[in-house]
């Protein structure tokens, strides 16, 4: 539930869910980010977080939230459990009622369906207060984890391909969600 009730692209929206808050990142976040999102598990099945992780450039991403959000490019929100920031959410290349979806958890918070209702209450924000009509998202076929997390928030597999990324051959699997089909 969007507990700020204004423009998304002037005020981040705060999302609340059972379990966590989904919030716009400060740059008093980068140490943090650094810390969770420099694990080595994350950089491997990740296409734009490398491993080692500097703080400046968790410093120049949260940097470029807000300017791209005010431009409706990006949404990026940190989530927030039990007070602590864990992990990160966001609707990326946003354009013509379309946004791809990422996201990343500190590995300590894994298994523990968080990824799924932060997907799931980002998805619902999408469709209904931006007013977006499709959804899409891949993962590293190697990365089931992130494919259950995206069927169980409502996504349908609808291909697979192979795609160079960081320098390597991945097989990757395609998601996509519509507005107003939840499919489980
Ligand atoms: C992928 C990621 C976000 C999952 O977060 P999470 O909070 O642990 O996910 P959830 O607990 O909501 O759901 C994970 C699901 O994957 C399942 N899973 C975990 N490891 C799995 C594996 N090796 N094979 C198949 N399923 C697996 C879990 O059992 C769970 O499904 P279930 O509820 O049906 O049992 C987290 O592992 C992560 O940040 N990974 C690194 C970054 C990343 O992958 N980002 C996405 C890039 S596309």
């Amino acid at each position: 539930m969007d507990t700020t009730g204004k423009d998304w692209r002037s005020d981040a929206p705060l999302l609340r869910t059972e379990r966590l808050l989904l919030r716009a990142l400060a740059l008093s976040d980068a140490p943090r980010v650094k810390q969770l999102a420099g694990h080595p598990d994350i950089a491997a099945v990740t296409t734009n977080i490398p491993h080692p992780y500097p703080v400046a450039l968790a410093e120049r991403w949260i940097a470029s939230h807000e300017p791209n959000r005010r431009a409706g490019r990006s949404l990026e929100l940190g989530i927030e459990h039990r007070s602590m920031l864990v992990g990160s959410v966001s609707l990326m290349n946003m354009a013509e009622g379309r946004a791809n979806v990422g996201y990343w958890l500190g590995v300590d918070f894994w298994g523990r369906g968080l990824m799924t209702e932060a997907v799931t209450a980002l998805a619902e924000y999408a469709f209904e207060t931006i007013g977006l009509q499709e959804l899409r998202a891949i993962h590293m076929w190697r990365n089931p984890a992130s494919g259950r997390v995206l069927q169980k928030a409502g996504f349908r597999r609808i291909g697979a391909e192979q795609r160079t990324l960081n320098g390597r051959i991945e097989d990757v699997v395609l998601y996509r969600r519509r507005r107003g089909k939840m499919r489980l």
